[in-house]
């Protein structure tokens, strides 16, 4: 163990030919332009963490993600992890500084401390008056803000590898994330997929920020985010379709393992980008699960089939 707990996912880091294209379909998803310059796109959410999308101008690729430390003595240990770079300067929009490490499937993993956080923009959202709760927006009628809903938060990170076990445990042993659910095919030790999130005690987060699922080839699944509501899960729905640019995935539905209201999206190079709302959230003593994989344990609660050909989908 390296004695790491990561704090949160930061950013996923890819590389586009075109940046006027790869801002283009991040801003219709939700996201919103910190910076841009010849070769770089940063994109930011809502909330007041650093941006949570970087593109390099290049062949399309998946490069990695990054991680948030707690502490620079974090950071320290995670210049002294098995292949890892020395601590160096970021050179984004805020500041900060971190160290490379490679993970099993060849993405390059930061892992970042001291950034500067963005100051957090206003996201005026109703509340509904359902359920045990009918008096949430007592008095006044909801009048939705427009699409695109702006992404909050980074969510979390899927990558598809023919390795799991392996991948998992270099999370698990390096970063410090925990078992949420690890989906067995027949017996324990074939594990097939792999649900984990951050270990921060007594404090509850979201269901997985990590999923690796078994696939042929080593990429990226997915990378999600979380907005405001499930209203406008649904609403930008509606609004991507109709923008008619951009390749639908799968959703809406509501996942079983980790239950949130989901919405995939490709974008122009076939990277697919999640929009969800209402996670399950656990703490350190929820402990973790192993779950046979069987339609009634995965298929989701509510919503259209798995599309077949988002199985083993890695992006490269
Ligand atoms: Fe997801």
């Amino acid at each position: 163990m390296s004695g790491i707990k990561v704090r949160d996912l930061a950013w996923g880091r890819f590389a586009a030919p075109d940046l006027d294209r790869a801002e283009q379909f991040l801003t219709d998803f939700g996201l919103t332009r910190l910076e841009r310059s010849a070769d770089r796109l940063y994109m930011r959410g809502a909330d007041g963490g650093p941006f949570l999308h970087v593109t390099e101008q290049g062949d399309p690729r998946f490069l990695g993600a990054a991680f948030l430390l707690d502490s620079a003595d974090d950071l320290a240990r995670a210049a002294r992890l098995p292949g890892a770079s020395a601590i160096e300067p970021l050179d984004g929009p805020c500041d900060g500084q971190r160290v490379r490490v490679t993970e099993p499937n060849g993405y390059v993993i930061e892992l970042v401390h001291g950034m500067t956080p963005l100051a957090p923009m206003a996201v005026p959202r109703d509340p509904t008056n359902s359920g045990a709760e009918p008096l949430r927006r007592a008095g006044r009628m909801m009048r939705l803000s427009r699409s695109p809903t702006p992404i909050r938060r980074s969510g979390h990170l899927v990558l598809t590898t023919p390795r799991v076990a392996e991948t998992v445990a270099w999370f698990r042993t390096n970063l410090g994330l925990l078992r949420s659910d690890d989906l067995l095919d027949g017996s324990p030790d074939r594990i097939v997929g792999s649900f984990n999130r951050l270990d921060r005690g007594e404090e509850f987060v979201d269901h997985h920020v990590l999923f690796c699922a078994y696939g042929e080839r080593a990429g990226l699944n997915h990378l999600s985010f979380e907005v405001s509501d499930i209203d406008a899960v649904f609403q930008d729905h509606e609004y991507l379709k109709g923008l008619g640019r951009y390749e639908h995935m799968w959703g809406i539905g509501r996942h079983k393992l980790g239950s949130q209201v989901y919405d995939y999206w490709c974008d122009p190079w076939g990277r697919v980008h999640e929009r969800w709302a209402d996670s399950d959230r656990l703490n350190a003593a929820n402990g973790g699960n192993l779950v046979d994989v069987t339609r009634e344990n995965v298929a989701s609660q509510w919503g259209d089939p798995f599309p077949p050909r988002f199985r083993g989908w890695a992006s490269p």
